[in-house]
């Protein structure tokens, strides 16, 4: 199909690939997995949590420990010491240490391939009746999403709950923002996502494929 392309007709192929990869990534899966957590609560009237962007954060550390560790058959084998949340998340993100407040509950997972979230949310954060009841726990009161791929690997999703006050008083981040992560999402953050691949997930390709066959079409028909 790619030989009848003339010169212009390549640009504007590229160009909407380039759109739609544009599009593709403005959304962060980590908040949608915050909107999936909250909608199955409230849907049980439970209350919303906060998505606080400290913790989710800390989420995404938590997963950079375990990015090594997930097994042929997509569990997550992987336990972090609990003093890291302390000594190594906080500090990595700019998290005020005296802020830092209780983890009430963590669900973590991680799969061979890309998902997207509501996928991810269902098969591999919430797969289990014990994994729901970690969900729904009266405890928490904010949430952190992290995500990332390891190396030319798995793809790593990390949800941390808090007992905290659900406002902007715990977790916070020094100057507003914290550090920069390099690698990987979080949620509440509203900062850009690179999840750690420069793949163009396989619908994207077929999208413009499409997209230039009709233009193609239009060009010779119209
Ligand atoms: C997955 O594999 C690990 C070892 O690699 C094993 O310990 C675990 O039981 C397996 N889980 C399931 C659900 O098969
Ligand atoms: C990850 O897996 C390695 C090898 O099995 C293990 O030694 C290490 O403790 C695991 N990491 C964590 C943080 O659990
Ligand atoms: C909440 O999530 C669980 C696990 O994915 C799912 O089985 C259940 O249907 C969801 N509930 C609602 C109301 O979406
Ligand atoms: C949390 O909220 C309670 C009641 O609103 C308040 O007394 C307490 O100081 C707050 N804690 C923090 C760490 O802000």
């Amino acid at each position: 199909m790619w030989k009848n392309c003339s010169c212009n007709f390549y640009i504007f192929c590229l160009t909407v690939l380039v759109a739609v990869v544009w599009a593709e990534n403005k959304g962060n899966p980590a908040d949608e997995i915050v909107d999936f957590v909250n909608k199955n609560r409230t849907a049980t009237k439970l209350p919303k949590l906060y998505n606080s962007p400290g913790l989710g954060c800390m989420a995404l550390q938590f997963l950079l420990e375990c990015t090594q560790n997930c097994t042929s058959n997509n569990t997550l084998a992987c336990q972090p010491a609990e003093i890291d949340i302390t000594e190594v998340y906080a500090p990595n993100c700019g998290v005020e240490l005296p802020t830092v407040d209780t983890i009430s509950g963590q669900l973590v997972g991680c799969y061979w391939s890309h998902l997207n979230p509501d996928q991810a949310f269902s098969t591999v954060l919430v797969p289990t009746k014990k994994s729901l009841s970690v969900l729904h726990s009266k405890e928490h009161h904010e949430v952190g999403v992290g995500y990332v791929r390891g190396h030319h690997g798995p793809f790593l999703w990390c949800i941390l709950f808090s007992s905290g006050n659900a406002t902007s008083s715990t977790f916070v981040l020094e100057g507003g923002t914290g550090i920069k992560q390099r690698r990987g999402c979080f949620s509440g953050g509203d900062v850009p996502c690179n999840v750690g691949t420069s793949l163009l997930p396989a619908h994207n390709t077929l999208l413009s494929s499409i997209c230039c066959l009709l233009v193609q079409l239009v060009l010779m028909f119209g």
